[in-house]
């Protein structure tokens, strides 16, 4: 919208209030209209973009062959394999779940059963671009053979409404038949799996086992199938590519050639008048009875635009906390805005009731697909906007690790996923806890548990908890090539490791402080969360190595190096794993031969010390070294915002006294990096974690997550307010002198509930006692924000900074801080 053009500058204030203040009483706003789920279809995105339920287990879309096929669909027109109903989003991996798919044919050639293609892999066939549509709660397309096909869902209970033309290709009348695959997306279906179809009703039921996309164990799938609008001719059975109709129990094997013996069984109809003929299908951990049981409590007549409008009404319900001015802005950073927080939403994925694990009353959620991506920032947005679900979560979590010992860091499908870094479910909690997430969490379970990850090594930390924590304790390092006999896991990442083991430190330490009565914790753990310290080697250089063997110097001294069990330095290079890294050699994930950098750089893990930005800034050679090693990583592209730890990169500005570059870096990556296309996003979406980046960003607070700390930058809309599901109230951002251009992009002054407000940064209860921001834009950095005293809690102190030099940003340990409903100060106060 460029409607207000050509008005003069100053007075766009008054039209803006104005404008605000119709939209935020706009009842019939629909954020629904601004979600875009194909975001991130393309381009290994991943996302799921199908039809769910917030947090719903059961998630119905059309199935590609596309290698790139994690979410299920994917919108580079590749062919449609099936149309099944469990899925993840945005994960890497190998794809998981996507189990037990259905296929239409509008008949079988010369009407007999064995005339229809059973297997996967040959019946596959693309669809009619024009006719895919997908929206929140719903997913439809065309077949190339003219069946339509639209699905929705409830919580556990996906509805297929298939639509067979009157004639099939050779114009012969359809004589629709439905197969059920006992399959999934990665083909592990292990032996015996099972299902029968019932004659008379056609209801299908069954189970087999499937193999953990990223992790160490199997699962149990039970379904239910039931089929509805059309007489039932006859049913039967398949395997491979033949079928039967006098069979209707089917238990079959894996078979020896690795790629499952296709199998499963299928229903044979008269066309109804009107073509439609509906499939419900539902899905249990416990037994399909329970699958059938949430079929008839779900959706217990198939109506599927009640359902469909069900669907509708609970996101509604989730996005409408969020309300922005839009006046100015283009379309399509709204859809982006929005369409992130709905990703926000789509994993963990509830499954409460369906643990076949342990019994308990607590929730269970699954799909942390894993912590290490998502503690960065979509649990903490969905602390601000879904703090019900949050509390949920932590329940889910603290349960875990009761029942199985250890808080998870990876989890799907019931099992143990691997762990990228540290123990980062103490960072989810201790976010949590901290933004007074409260409704009937056991916080002392949940602090034993981040004490554990703390002092315990598990045999198997492949999975969950820390490796090398008799060497984290007697050396204060993840040694490169640790001894270590206690524990197993993949002996790389000493240097990643050992940032994030003292981050989680540190937010233990936090946890103490505030629970109270553990000063001797608090000590413990404030000290070792100094441990990165002592990989930091001050005389290491960087050099960019061209292909002709020459070099340059990049200009920079001291980065974090590995470090021997004898306390001898090892090398790595400090661009090995960058972004710019185009060495093939180099492995940089879980690989036995990996690198001591987890999926990124020494320079980007350099500034991976989300607690103590101010020594960090020290150590790094004060506040201009840091801003221009910062501007360095980002603009010789080292870092890439497609991976997690990119994100508080591009605000930590904010700690050298320079808010006006994290908000300017901001806009270097929004739009340019994040549109609202299908292949808009950059890297895998991982389960919201790109959703939630956009979102935050957006919105002008950026947390830095396992604090009581959000980053203030001018949100991308004039105004942007958000209502807390808790408290009711009302938090509101808002920009005076906007632009939507976004030239002027720099806070001149801010005011918080009317009174002057210089500090760069804010606490939780901004949002839960419904606070108004209001700041003023300029074309020009500022002086706002860039005091000492402006800037955000570290656990050193600032120094370096003009003006007042010899200032001391950090209070003497009083233990005054509080969770923020009961105020915090400026500082940590330890
Ligand atoms: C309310 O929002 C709807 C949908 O965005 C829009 O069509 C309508 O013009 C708005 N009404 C007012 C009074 O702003
Ligand atoms: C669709 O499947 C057909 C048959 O297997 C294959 O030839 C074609 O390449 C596939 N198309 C895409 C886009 O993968
Ligand atoms: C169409 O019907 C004719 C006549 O019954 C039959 O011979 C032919 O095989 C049918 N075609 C298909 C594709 O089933
Ligand atoms: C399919 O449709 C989409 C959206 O309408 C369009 O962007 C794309 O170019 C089309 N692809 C083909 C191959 O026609
Ligand atoms: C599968 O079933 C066969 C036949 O009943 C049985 O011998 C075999 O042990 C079963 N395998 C598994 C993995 O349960
Ligand atoms: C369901 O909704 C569609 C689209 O809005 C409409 O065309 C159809 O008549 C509705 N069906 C019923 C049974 O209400
Ligand atoms: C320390 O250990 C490393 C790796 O085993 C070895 O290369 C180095 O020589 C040792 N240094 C000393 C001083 O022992
Ligand atoms: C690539 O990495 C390997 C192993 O670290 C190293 O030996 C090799 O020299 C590197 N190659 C280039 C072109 O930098
Ligand atoms: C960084 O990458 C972008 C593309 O993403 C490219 O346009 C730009 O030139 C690169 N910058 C440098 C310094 O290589
Ligand atoms: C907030 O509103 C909801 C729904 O209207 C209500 O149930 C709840 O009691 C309210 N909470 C507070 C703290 O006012
Ligand atoms: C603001 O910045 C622009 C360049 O971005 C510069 O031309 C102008 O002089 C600056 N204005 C002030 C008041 O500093």
């Amino acid at each position: 919208m460029a409607l207000l053009g050509w008005l003069s500058l100053a007075l766009w204030p008054l039209i803006f209030a104005a404008s605000f203040a119709q939209t935020s009483t706009n009842a019939t706003f629909d954020p629904l209209q601004y979600v875009d789920v194909l975001i991130g279809s393309t381009n290994e995105g991943n996302v799921f973009s199908g039809a769910t339920m917030p947090y719903g287990m059961a998630k119905a879309v059309a199935d590609t062959d596309s290698p790139s096929n994690q979410g299920g669909f994917t919108g580079d027109n590749s062919n449609i394999t099936g149309f099944s109903v469990m899925h993840d989003s945005g994960t890497g991996g190998s794809p998981s779940l996507g189990n037990f798919a259905l296929f239409p044919y509008s008949s079988c050639e010369g009407d007999i059963v064995d005339g229809c293609v059973y297997p996967k892999n040959s019946r596959k066939t693309h669809y009619v671009n024009e006719s895919l549509k997908a929206s929140p709660g719903y997913f439809a397309l065309t077949l190339d053979s003219g069946v339509g096909v639209e699905m929705t869902t409830a919580h556990h209970t996906s509805l297929f409404k298939f639509r067979f033309p009157e004639t099939d290709a050779s114009g012969n009348v359809s004589k629709p038949l439905l197969l059920m695959d006992l399959t999934d997306l990665s083909n592990s279906r292990q032996d015996n799996g099972t299902v029968s179809v019932d004659e008379e009703s056609g209801r299908m039921a069954g189970s087999a086992r499937f193999v953990s996309s990223f992790g160490t164990g199997s699962y149990v799938l039970y379904f239910c199938a039931d089929f509805s609008g059309a007489p039932i001719r006859d049913n039967g059975i398949f395997v491979n590519s033949r079928a039967s109709t006098d069979v209707k129990d089917l238990t079959i094997s894996r078979s020896i050639n690795g790629y499952p013996l296709p199998g499963g069984a299928f229903v044979r109809f008269d066309r109804p008048e009107d073509g439609y003929i509906y499939a419900r299908v539902s899905t249990s951990f416990i037994s399909s009875e329970k699958a059938c049981e949430s079929s008839e409590l779900e959706i217990p007549d198939f109506d599927f635009n009640s359902t469909l409008s069900d669907a509708e009404d609970a996101w509604r319900t989730k996005l409408s906390p969020i309300k922005i001015t839009s006046t100015g802005v283009d379309d399509s950073l709204v859809t982006n805005f929005y369409s992130g927080i709905y990703r926000t939403m789509v994993n963990p994925q509830d499954y409460t009731g369906e643990n076949p694990l342990w019994e308990s009353d607590e929730p269970y959620f699954d799909s942390f697909y894993c912590l290490w991506d998502s503690f960065r920032s979509q649990i903490p947005f969905l602390t601000v906007v879904d703090p019900h679900i949050v509390s949920r979560i932590s329940r889910s979590l603290i349960d875990t690790y009761r029942h199985l010992g250890w808080l998870p860091d990876c989890r799907m499908t019931l099992s143990k996923g691997y762990t990228q870094g540290g123990s980062n479910a103490d960072n989810v909690l201790v976010d949590a806890f901290l933004k007074g997430i409260d409704e009937d969490v056991d916080w002392n379970t949940g602090y034993e548990a981040i004490v554990k990850d703390a002092e315990e090594e598990p045999f198997d930390w492949c999975c969950n908890g820390r490796g090398g924590l008799d060497s984290w304790k007697r050396l204060g390092y993840i040694p490169v090539q640790d001894f270590d006999y206690k524990g197993f896991g993949t002996m790389t990442r000493s240097i990643s490791r050992t940032l994030e083991y003292s981050y989680n430190d540190f937010v233990i330490a936090q946890m103490a402080s505030v629970l109270g009565g553990k000063q001797a914790d608090v000590e413990k753990y404030l000290e070792r969360s100094n441990n990165w310290k002592n990989l930091f080697r001050d005389d290491q250089k960087s050099f960019i190595y061209a292909t002709d063997g020459s070099s340059t110097d990049t200009g920079y001294i001291g980065f974090f190096q590995p470090k021997y069990l004898n306390e001898t330095w090892g090398f790595q290079d400090p661009l090995t794993c960058s972004n710019i890294d185009d060495n093939a050699t180099s492995s940089c994930s879980l690989q036995n031969t990996a690198v001591e950098t987890f999926e990124s750089s020494i320079w980007e893990y350099s500034f991976f010390v989300p607690h103590d930005q101010a020594t960090l800034i020290s150590t790094f050679g004060g506040p201009s070294s840091f801003v221009s090693r910062l501007d360095y990583l980002h603009d010789t592209n080292i870092t890439y915002i497609g991976n997690e730890p990119a994100f508080l990169t591009v605000f930590q500005y904010h700690y050298a006294g320079r808010p006006a570059l994290s908000a300017r870096r901001s806009h270097f990556y929004i739009p340019r990096f994040f549109s609202p296309t299908r292949g808009g996003l950059p890297g895998n979406d991982d389960s919201g974690a790109m959703g939630s980046y956009v979102a935050f960003s957006m919105m002008g607070l950026f947390p830095n997550p396992g604090q009581n700390v959000y980053l203030i930058i001018p949100p991308f809309f004039e105004s942007v307010s958000i209502t807390s599901p808790i408290s009711n109230k009302t938090a509101v951002v808002r920009n005076v002198n906007f632009d939507p251009s976004y030239e002027a992009i720099y806070i001149r002054s801010a005011t918080l509930d009317g009174e002057p407000y210089t500090k760069n940064w804010i606490d939780h209860s901004f949002f839960t006692e419904g606070k108004e921001l209001v700041l003023t834009l300029g074309r020009n950095e500022s002086a706002w924000g860039t005091r000492m005293e402006d800037l955000p809690p570290s656990l050193g102190s600032y120094e370096g900074f003009g003006g007042s030099g010899t200032r001391r940003f950090r209070r003497e340990r009083d233990h005054s801080w509080q969770r923020p409903d009961l105020h915090v100060g400026g500082s940590w106060g330890l």
